[in-house]
């Protein structure tokens, strides 16, 4: 069964992983946040993604009131690299937005790079639809700024059959 939960203080090596912290300051900055995990915590909610028992990775939904409509949200979702490309990523869209749904929100939105196929292919087998690109969006270094692909779920939509089991 699929769980969004607080991260336990043994797990704290698995959020680092997640989010790439490699300096004890970065860690130290990152505490607070790492406490409120599993709850809405100003505009945040960060969640370990727990699988029978098993934390395979981290969801994120965000809501900004004072920049977005009430009952909407935007969302991220990263895996451990071990638990990739075993349905995981669908399963946990669905889960989320259920979740989101039921705590009254209407609409869950997320966007991913145009090379990331596998979350465009987890956010389509999900259900969610693909709204337009976003061009020159994320800084790459030296190359171009990247598209970005942005996807969303309302309440409204019709699901499919996604198991959660
Ligand atoms: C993106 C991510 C959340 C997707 O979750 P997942 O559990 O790996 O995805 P699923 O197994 O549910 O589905 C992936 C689909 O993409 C396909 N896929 C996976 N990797 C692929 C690749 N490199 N190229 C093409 N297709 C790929 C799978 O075959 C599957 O499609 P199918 O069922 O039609 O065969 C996960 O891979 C991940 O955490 N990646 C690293 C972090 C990341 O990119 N996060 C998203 C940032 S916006």
């Amino acid at each position: 069964m699929i769980q969004l939960r607080a991260f336990s203080e043994a797990e704290l090596p698995i959020a680092i992983t997640l989010h790439q912290l490699d300096t004890p300051e970065k860690i130290e900055k990152f505490r607070p946040r790492f406490e409120a995990t599993g709850r809405w915590d100003d505009h945040y909610f960060n969640c370990a993604v727990d699988v029978d028992g098993v934390v395979v990775g981290e969801v994120q939904a965000r809501h900004c009131p004072k920049s977005m409509p009430p009952g909407t949200a935007e969302m991220g979702l990263d895996l451990l690299p071990e638990f990739r490309g075993k349905g995981l990523g669908t399963r946990i869209l669905h889960v989320l937005a259920r979740k989101l749904f039921a705590e009254g929100y209407h609409r869950i939105a997320g966007s991913t790079d145009v090379t990331n196929i596998a979350m465009q292919r987890a956010f389509e087998k999900a259900g969610w639809k693909y709204e337009g690109t976003q061009r020159h969006l994320m800084p790459e270094g030296d190359d171009l700024p990247h598209d970005y692909r942005m996807y969303a779920i309302t309440k409204f939509d019709d699901f499919p059959e996604v198991s959660v089991e």
